[in-house]
């Protein structure tokens, strides 16, 4: 039994690959999709872009692509997510109406990522296919004052009866339950696919990821940037406090490919202190949706034998 958003995607399994620059490429998300979810290629860098057509080597299911619309990158995309064979796509980072209706042209199902209530009221009213709700406890990208995703995700949830991806803070079987609890049909993870097998970043970024607390990520907000959810350095904790990046933004391959953590930045979410091992994505998936369901019954049952422990003790 496939759900809307399964049929929508063409997936197996409603697990999204979430986009990463210099990360997302054809690797991860052939893999990610090769296992029965979304991948996702990235096409904010030119290597994202190649990528797209290199992905149909590695596997023919369906791959989405991300494009960051403040990026205004977008030039001639459209004819290149045609020619690669790409049916869907998530919009991120700005306005929705820009493209929407261009890429419906092109036969695309588009879904954008929201970070507030007011985002998602603006990309329905774009005619967006569904919604990527993320709150602000992901890694990256966020809304300084955004709320997280048990806040969020019900109140778009209640907004609209589009399909609903939920994103930030989601790494297992419990909170892909959660998220379908609070009004998700399926979920995207950044953190969790960065430290797969399958991710090209450095060991050294992906064992940060396996050591981390949850009092282990910080966010910045760089002058001229959106604020970002990254782990906690001695560079990023200065970067906070004093409101200067220096010249980390400009070293982030330096941080993820060569290992150097104080290099730059490292986007991540409070959901690393969560993730305790570096596993393939076809494990994480499979591990994740067949878990899901049994999550689920799990809480009913605590539930139930809470209550019924009440009853006794009442007699
Ligand atoms: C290492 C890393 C890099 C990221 N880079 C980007 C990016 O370039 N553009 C973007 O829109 N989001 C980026 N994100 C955010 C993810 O797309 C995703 O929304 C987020 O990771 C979801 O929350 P989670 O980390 O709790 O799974 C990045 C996240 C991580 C962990």
């Amino acid at each position: 039994m496939a759900s809307r958003l399964q049929n929508l995607l063409g997936i197996e399994i409603p697990i999204v690959q979430a986009p990463m620059t210099f990360i997302a490429g054809a690797r991860l998300a052939a893999a990610v999709s090769g296992a029965g979810g979304l991948g996702v290629i990235e096409t904010a860098s030119p290597q994202g872009r190649a990528d797209l057509a290199r992905v149909r080597e590695l596997t023919d299911k369906p791959v989405a692509a991300n494009i960051a619309l403040t990026m205004r990158q977008y030039d001639g995309i459209i004819d290149v997510l045609v020619s690669a064979g790409i049916t869907s796509v998530t919009t991120s980072a700005g306005d929705p109406a820009v493209l929407t209706a261009a890429l419906h042209d092109a036969g695309i199902t588009v879904l954008h990522v929201v970070g507030t209530l007011r985002a998602a009221t603006k990309a329905v009213a774009a005619g967006v296919d569904g919604l990527i709700v993320e709150g602000v406890e992901g890694g990256g990208f966020k809304n300084a004052h955004g709320a997280s995703t048990m806040v969020l995700l019900p109140l778009v949830a209640a907004l609209t009866d589009l399909p609903l991806v939920a994103a930030g803070g989601i790494c297992d079987a419990r909170s892909m339950a959660a998220a379908f609890v609070l009004g998700a049909e399926g979920v995207q993870m950044g953190t969790r696919m960065l430290a797969s097998a399958e991710s090209p970043v450095h060991a050294a970024f992906k064992q940060a990821v396996v050591d981390n607390d949850d009092l282990g990520t910080v966010l910045i907000s760089p002058p001229g940037m959106p604020t970002m959810r990254v782990l906690k350095t001695t560079r990023s904790l200065h970067a906070a406090a004093s409101g200067d990046p220096g010249d980390g933004l400009q070293q982030v391959q330096a941080l993820y490919f060569d290992g150097d953590l104080e290099a730059s930045f490292a986007n991540l979410g409070q959901v690393s202190s969560r993730i305790r091992s570096v596993q393939p994505v076809a494990e994480i998936l499979a591990e994740i949706w067949d878990g899901a369901l049994a999550e689920l019954e799990a809480g009913r049952v605590r539930l139930l034998a809470h209550h019924e422990g009440a009853i006794h003790a009442a007699r």
